[in-house]
């Protein structure tokens, strides 16, 4: 169990890029954390409990969120930031792109969200952040990527009917939408061109986005919000 009054997040992809540095972010608030993704390893922190395997499994989500209330007996937060990208002409994505990005961008979501919906219900209190990407709203002909927009654009919408269909029972549902964002995801010798594609002429840095969901974690008023962390890419150019 988690010591009295101590809240728990749960933090998917967190092996690496944005998900590790929430996993940090959430422990200095003093969350007991479950960070799970494929090949994530053990903590010596014991108030985090890490778990292996494929969040586009649904067995995964069983696990994950029943390892959660049986160590530290709630789930407060939900982290949904496991997430792929694969650029490429439309005509050009094959069955197996299509299944990778559905499986961990929607189906990754769909049982967790609905295990951590059913615990915070039984408190009668919760969060849910899903990351998603500025070019839902603001599609870019240098970066064809119709799979991210299908499946981040399902999310920001679910988010929005997530915080409606809860809003009167306590739970909370916000997006943060990215940019592109100095990570494993990018590799360095892109840099440069992707620090171009934002008006503010500059690529995020993982502590933007970490400082965008620790803020709607600590703002009670704000629910069904897609809160844009994109150097000014999604207003225009
Ligand atoms: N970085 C950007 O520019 C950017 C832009 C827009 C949106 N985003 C979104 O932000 C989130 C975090 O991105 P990031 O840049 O931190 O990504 P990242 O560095 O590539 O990390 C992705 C994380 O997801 C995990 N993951 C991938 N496939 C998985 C699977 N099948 N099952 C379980 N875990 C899986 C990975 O861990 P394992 O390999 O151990 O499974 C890793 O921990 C994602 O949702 C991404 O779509 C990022």
């Amino acid at each position: 169990m988690s010591t009295p009054g101590q809240k728990v997040a749960v933090i998917t992809g967190a092996s690496q890029g944005i998900g590790a540095s929430l996993v940090d972010a959430y422990r200095k608030l003093g969350y007991a954390v479950v960070a799970t993704s494929r090949s994530i390893a053990p903590s010596q922190d014991p108030n985090i409990l890490t778990i292996q395997g494929d969040i586009a499994d649904p067995a995964t989500a069983e696990r994950v969120a029943g390892a959660a209330i049986e160590r530290f007996g709630r789930i407060d937060t939900l982290v949904n930031n496991a997430g792929i990208f694969i650029a490429k002409p439309f005509t050009d994505y094959t069955q197996a792109d299509y299944d990778a990005v559905t499986g961990v961008n929607l189906t990754g979501f769909f049982r967790i969200t609905q295990l951590a919906v059913e615990q915070m219900l039984r408190q009668g209190c919760g969060h849910v952040v899903q990351l998603t990407t500025s070019l839902v709203d603001h599609a870019m002909s240098a970066v064809t990527s119709v799979l991210a927009s299908l499946t981040k654009g399902g999310l920001q919408s679910a988010t929005k009917a997530l915080a409606i269909e809860y809003a009167s029972r306590g739970i909370r549902s916000n997006a943060v939408s990215l940019g592109i964002i100095k990570t494993p995801l990018n590799p360095e010798e892109y840099h440069k061109t992707l620090a171009a594609l934002h008006p503010i002429g500059r690529m995020g840095e993982v502590g933007d986005i970490v400082g965008a969901v620790i803020y709607l974690e600590n703002a009670p008023f704000v629910t069904g919000e897609i809160l844009h962390v994109d150097g000014g890419q999604s207003a225009g150019h």
